[in-house]
């Protein structure tokens, strides 16, 4: 499967691409986690895409791309992908195709994930992340307190450096600038699903998966 898990903030897209990459036995391939790694390394570019991911901008199309093209040409990528955050303009997505084009394979499908703007707010509000294993929680879930640990390596849970509101808003802001009118290019080749993203996990899981088999043949 070659999938892009589409989405705004907050949407879901993380949770249900991990998910999602597990049944298919694929890798997920999130380029905000690939970022991420990046600024760990403490480097002037680590320093750099630090800025870039704590005012909410995008980062630029040309990074993007070679950060891509280098994770799709491993091994694992061989038998497929979740890819989750990437395309998020229209540059973004005609590099893939070309990227796909030269690796003599094409997207199945796209699923884009929709949430009102009311839920982003509420679902990144709460959002704790772990720093070690990347695992993504809720405090609906976890509780508020201080000190909840990740319930798969024990490690303390942490506020992601972007999800304080005002950030919130400039990256929501941003999605419908920059990301949205790119949709349109998924539309006009017919592989574009939308996808509601509210409810429960489990059943916007379900209504992917179908989607997903219904796009497979
Ligand atoms: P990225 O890490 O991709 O962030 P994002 O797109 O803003 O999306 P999030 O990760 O915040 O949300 P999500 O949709 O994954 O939701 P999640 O599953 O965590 O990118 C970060 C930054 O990197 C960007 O701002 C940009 O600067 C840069 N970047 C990345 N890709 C780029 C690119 N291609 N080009 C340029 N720059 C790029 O869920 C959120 C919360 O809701 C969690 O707490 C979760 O537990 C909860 N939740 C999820 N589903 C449900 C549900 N159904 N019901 C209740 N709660 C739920
Ligand atoms: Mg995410």
């Amino acid at each position: 499967m070659r999938v892009v898990i589409m989405g705004a903030p907050g949407a879901g897209k993380g949770t249900q691409s991990v998910r999602l990459a597990r049944t298919w036995g694929v890798p997920h391939v999130s380029t905000g986690e690939l970022l991420r790694e990046t600024v760990k390394l403490g480097s002037d570019l680590g320093r750099r895409v630090k800025e870039t991911l704590a005012c909410g901008r995008l980062v630029s199309d040309e990074m993007m791309v070679d950060l891509l093209r280098e994770r799709l040409a491993r091994p694992d990528c061989r038998s497929g992908f979740v890819l989750d955050g990437y395309p998020r303009t229209q540059r973004q997505a005609e590099d893939l195709d070309a990227l796909l084009a030269v690796m003599g394979s094409t997207l199945d499908c796209t699923l884009l994930i929709e949430v009102p703007d009311d839920t982003v707010l509420h679902r990144l509000g709460g959002r704790r992340t772990c720093p070690s294993c990347q695992a993504v929680y809720h405090v609906d879930q976890i509780g508020k307190r201080d000190g909840a640990v990740c319930e798969r390596c024990g490690t303390a849970v942490t506020i992601r450096d972007d999800d304080e509101e005002s950030t919130i808003r400039r990256r929501l802001q941003i999605y419908d600038e920059q990301t949205r009118p790119m949709l349109d290019h998924y539309r006009r080749q017919g592989k574009l699903k939308n996808v509601d993203g509210r409810g429960t996990p489990d059943e916007v899981y379900d209504r992917l998966t179908s989607l997903a088999q219904m796009a497979n043949g």
